[in-house]
């Protein structure tokens, strides 16, 4: 396995999505342009999901036609359906994510719809991506646990993951989507998946909303996943997602895998800067440990 772990900076779409005060376009394109200028490869960049259900992005196709693309940067962004690809495509999207879950009560409350519908929803999303060229990621959200059904069986986590590799999804990032895991069952979790999907295939994704998200990844990574989504600042939840709290700070994500003799290619001090500028922008102190220590010193 690799030494590399690439991160999935998700603050503009996860992060901000639950945001009850409108964030201005301007300061969104400046997160995405300072987060491109910190060395990370990933960055989802926005949703273009219905703006009746998510109206905080709403702006996504000004937030892509703002930004400054680098190379070697991708910059994925949320769809549900076809109208969301077709929107995505218009506003110049090069990779696109679609989402459903394990859970068919959670699903249902997040897009109206069974997990089974809910593909159907994105099955021409990837014919269309395949014949675009466009790369396509798929999450499974409520994979350790959900607010309307509890307990998550893994089996129906693992027919979901596998299904949307099958897909055509190149990876597949199985989320926590209200933070309730806990790292062995988080591995558990994950081996259970690699049993059928590649690893090299696979990503988590874990929101903090009990204290255990580092924890869960440090798990992960020991079990050989290489890449991680997380947010800058610790911004984020889920709005059909009743408790879920913030994701992973990318800061402490970044500090914990330099730690542990792992390459992200990003700089924590840069990242650490737009954490604290981005949490100034929605008026309250960030939300990682690292980025108020290093405030500190
Ligand atoms: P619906 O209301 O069942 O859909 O929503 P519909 O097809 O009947 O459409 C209703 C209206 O929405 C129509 O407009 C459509 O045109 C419009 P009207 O005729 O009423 O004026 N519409 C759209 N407009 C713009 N862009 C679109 C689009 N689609 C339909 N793409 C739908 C179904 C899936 C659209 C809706 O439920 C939705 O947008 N849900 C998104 C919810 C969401 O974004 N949740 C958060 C992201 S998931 C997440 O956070 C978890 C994750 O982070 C991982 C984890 O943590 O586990 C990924
Ligand atoms: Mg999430």
């Amino acid at each position: 396995m690799s030494e590399f772990v690439r991160i999935v900076e998700v603050a503009p779409r996860d992060g901000l999505q639950n945001e009850v005060a409108m964030v201005a376009t301007a300061d969104k394109i400046v997160l995405v342009d300072r987060l491109s200028a910190t060395g990370l490869r990933s960055i989802e960049a926005t949703s273009f999901v219905s703006p009746k259900w998510v109206p905080q992005l709403a702006d996504a196709a000004e937030v892509m036609a703002g930004i400054r693309r680098r190379p070697g940067v991708a910059y994925p962004v949320l769809v549900p359906n076809l109208q969301g690809y077709e929107r995505a495509r218009a506003a110049g999207a090069e990779e696109v994510a679609v989402f459903t879950a394990a859970s068919e009560a959670f699903n249902r409350k997040n897009t109206n719809a069974s997990i089974d519908e809910s593909i159907e929803r994105f099955m021409p999303v990837l014919e269309r991506a395949r014949a675009d060229g466009v790369r396509v990621r798929g999450y499974v959200s409520t994979v350790l646990g959900c607010p309307y059904q509890g307990q998550v069986p893994l089996a129906d986590v693992v027919r979901v993951a596998r299904r949307l590799h099958a897909l055509g999804c190149y990876e597949v990032s199985l989320g926590d989507t209200i933070g309730v895991g806990t790292p062995r069952k988080a591995r558990e979790m994950l081996l259970a998946v690699a049993a059928e999907v590649p690893m090299q295939a696979l990503a988590v994704h874990f929101h903090d909303t009990w204290g255990q998200a580092l924890a869960n990844v440090a798990a992960c990574v020991e079990a050989g996943v290489r890449v991680a989504d997380a947010a800058v600042a610790g911004t984020g939840g889920c709005p059909y997602a009743r408790g879920a709290s913030g994701n992973l700070a990318t800061e402490d994500l970044v500090y914990m895998l330099h730690g542990m003799g792992l390459e992200t290619g990003v700089d924590l001090e840069a990242l650490a800067e737009t954490g604290r500028w981005l949490a100034g922008v929605l008026g309250r102190t960030t939300g990682s440990k690292v980025g108020q220590a290093l405030a500190r010193e």
